[in-house]
């Protein structure tokens, strides 16, 4: 592996994603198993970005998402399509930035400190795998910066790796 290095966190948001990215891109490998992939995903992010209260991914089975590769707190486990904030950015395949999550209908709490979060989906060829989830204790912690660099880790992710092997971390 890669010798990793802590990014300054003094750097401006889109200086240290530009890092991140790259840092994610020479983690990444299809040679390892998919979990340990993206584990190391969850850790990169949650300890690049202070304003980060949790990070992980859920996982589709069934229309149903099941909670997968995290850091933070212990979380809902199950989510179905079209519930909080998860389960309409699967359903309608968009990324959703909730500025804050009070406002948001039908949010669902995992941590009753969260103010606002952030939901990319991985969709790849119209197969619908599940998102990548990240919450903040501030309000509007998340913006289009976030989504512009969070859409392209989840592209270089989707590229760099097979989903389909998802199928057996689901059982
Ligand atoms: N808030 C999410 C649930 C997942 S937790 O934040 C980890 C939602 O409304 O889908």
């Amino acid at each position: 592996m890669a010798e990793y290095r802590q990014i300054d966190n003094a750097l401006p948001e889109e200086e240290k994603y530009k890092l991140l990215i790259k840092q994610a891109e020479s983690l990444l490998d299809d040679g390892l198993p998919l979990l340990t992939n993206l584990s190391n995903i969850t850790a990169l992010l949650k300890q690049t970005f202070d304003k980060i209260s949790w990070v992980g991914f859920y996982f589709n089975r069934g229309n149903i998402l099941y909670l997968g590769p995290f850091q933070g707190k212990t979380a809902c486990t199950t989510i179905e399509f079209g519930k909080g904030v998860c389960g309409k950015s699967i359903e309608s395949g968009e990324t959703l930035v909730v500025e804050d999550v009070e406002k948001f209908p039908g949010h669902i709490y995992c941590d009753a400190d969260s103010k606002s979060e952030i939901v990319v989906p991985i969709i790849e060829n119209g197969t619908k795998y599940g998102v990548l989830d990240l919450d903040s204790y501030n309000l509007a912690a998340f913006n289009n910066t976030d989504k512009i660099y969070l859409e392209l880790l989840i592209r270089i992710l989707s590229e760099k790796l097979n989903l389909d092997k998802l199928e057996r971390l689901m059982i």
